[in-house]
């Protein structure tokens, strides 16, 4: 099956109902996006189909045709995205394994909403948990990601 990740086309040995998460981890070797609950409701795997969040632990390789992904690999192009930035200036994150899904759903939601309130953040965020409980830092830092797009804070 070809697929194009990261603006690029791979062809991978692998079944159409194969998931995206097995592909891109044990065919691609592209281990950000994590396994959690392997049923769409940790977050964990969260990837960009075409733009918007999408657990790929519950994403067929066989329902991709003519969409583009983005993984946890691909979101940062010659400098960190601005969400991964300003989760790390936040101090955001315990034990990581929710990180990258969080940065994806972050991402996303911001395309959606470039300037989200808090209330909106939470329910934004609510198809991703963070086992360490650091929610609280997780809104500051996507707050953080607006302000800096809107121009009100540091970009560099
Ligand atoms: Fe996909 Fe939990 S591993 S949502």
């Amino acid at each position: 099956m070809e697929i194009a990740i990261n603006n690029k086309r791979y062809t991978v040995e692998a079944g159409s109902d194969e998931t995206l998460l097995n592909v891109l981890r044990n065919h691609l070797g592209m281990t950000g996006s994590k396994y959690g609950c392997g049923e769409g409701a940790c977050g964990a795997c969260k990837v960009l189909i075409d733009g918007v969040a999408a657990p790929s632990c519950i994403t067929t390789i066989g329902s991709l045709a003519g969409k583009n992904i983005t993984t946890i690999e691909g979101i940062a192009e010659e400098v960190l995205h601005p969400v991964q930035k300003s989760f790390l200036e936040t101090d955001v994150f315990q034990c990581a394994y929710c990180a990258s899904g969080m940065v994806i759903a972050a991402v996303s939601l911001l395309k959606k909403n470039e300037k989200p309130s808090e209330r909106e953040i939470i329910q934004g965020m609510q198809g991703n948990i963070c086992r360490c409980g650091t929610y609280p830092r997780i809104v500051r830092a996507i707050q953080l990601a607006a302000n800096q797009k809107n121009g009100h804070g540091q970009t560099n």
